[in-house]
């Protein structure tokens, strides 16, 4: 039997700099798709799986995100008097269950590995799923669904994968493959951001995990890796020499919005499967494409 997962860690402390001017003054978390945050899908995502608890890791001017996710009087009252009945259901459908929602701060970004070290007393000793907001998952079930059912099965560690170009390996953490099949293979090796010529696959780790808990006492005392960052990908190495980790290639579409073309593209993909916008949208789409 495998422990039940309940936490999801978010880390949203970045800074967005590949975003400015848009995200000076705005998390970039909350730079919209359609008419949602990329955050609240990631979150959707997750409340989905089944999560109950949700950890914030979050910085200095991130308040944004923490008021997002709360109560919004002035704006309730305002709907109801204009009786704007699909609005207000929407912002009734945001709000988390009292005391479900936890917020701590990075307080210097040190790297992905730190920001879930800063997790650790709220997680405490449990396994938990840690999702990245950048990326966006659009399947069905969602991407956290997909990698529960591995987990299910082989247990302990458990992160999704998405194939990419082998010269774009070197921007991400790269995996070895192992036994298995892409529903749960097991994964032989990792490596964050491989050197050209040294990357292990075409299999990046595309900002979802299932850790178990030991993850924190290896990032305690973890030393800095590429680009001078506490890595986590470093300390999962430490841990699968004890544990197994079981790679689940994502069934789905999937956009990096952590990059401008591919928060553009999520755009422009959600947008053309909202029917109340749709036609209207691919219409508009076509003249552009037809003039450019
Ligand atoms: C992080 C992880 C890396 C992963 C990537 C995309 O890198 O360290 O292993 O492949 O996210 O999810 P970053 O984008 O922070 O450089």
């Amino acid at each position: 039997m495998t422990k039940k997962i309940r936490t999801a860690v978010l880390p949203v402390a970045g800074m967005g700099t590949r975003f400015l001017p848009a995200t000076k003054a705005i998390p970039k978390e909350m730079l919209t798709v359609v008419d949602k945050p990329v955050v609240q899908y990631v979150v959707d995502e997750a409340l989905e799986a089944g999560i109950e608890h949700i950890v914030f890791i979050t910085g200095r001017y991130k308040g944004a995100i923490e008021e997002h996710f709360d109560i919004h009087y002035e704006l309730e009252t305002t709907l109801k008097e204009r009786n704007k009945v699909d609005a207000l259901e929407e912002i009734a459908r945001v709000l988390p269950q009292a005391g479900s929602f936890s917020f701590t701060r990075q307080q210097a970004p040190l790297g992905l590995g730190h920001a879930v070290w800063c997790a650790r007393q709220i997680v405490g000793h449990e396994p938990f799923t840690l999702l990245l907001p950048d990326m966006l998952k659009n399947g069905k079930p969602g991407c956290l669904s997909q990698m529960l059912g591995a987990y299910e099965k082989y247990g302990q560690n458990v992160v999704a994968v998405e194939e990419c170009p082998p010269e774009e390996a070197f921007k991400y953490g790269v995996v070895g493959v192992g036994d298995g099949d892409m529903a749960g293979f097991q994964i032989t090796e990792m490596v964050e951001k491989p050197p050209k010529g040294k990357e292990p696959s075409n299999l990046f780790i595309s900002g979802r995990y299932i850790l178990q808990p030991e993850i924190f006492d290896i990032l305690e005392s973890q030393k800095p890796g590429a680009g001078n960052e506490i890595q986590l990908t470093d300390a999962m190495v430490t841990l699968a020499e004890n544990q197994r980790f079981t790679g689940v290639k994502f069934e789905g579409e999937a956009f990096d919005c952590g990059t401008k073309v591919g928060f553009l593209a999520a755009n422009v993909a959600y947008a053309l499967k909202r029917s109340d916008i749709a036609p209207a949208f691919r219409e508009e789409l076509e003249l552009i494409l037809n003039r450019a």
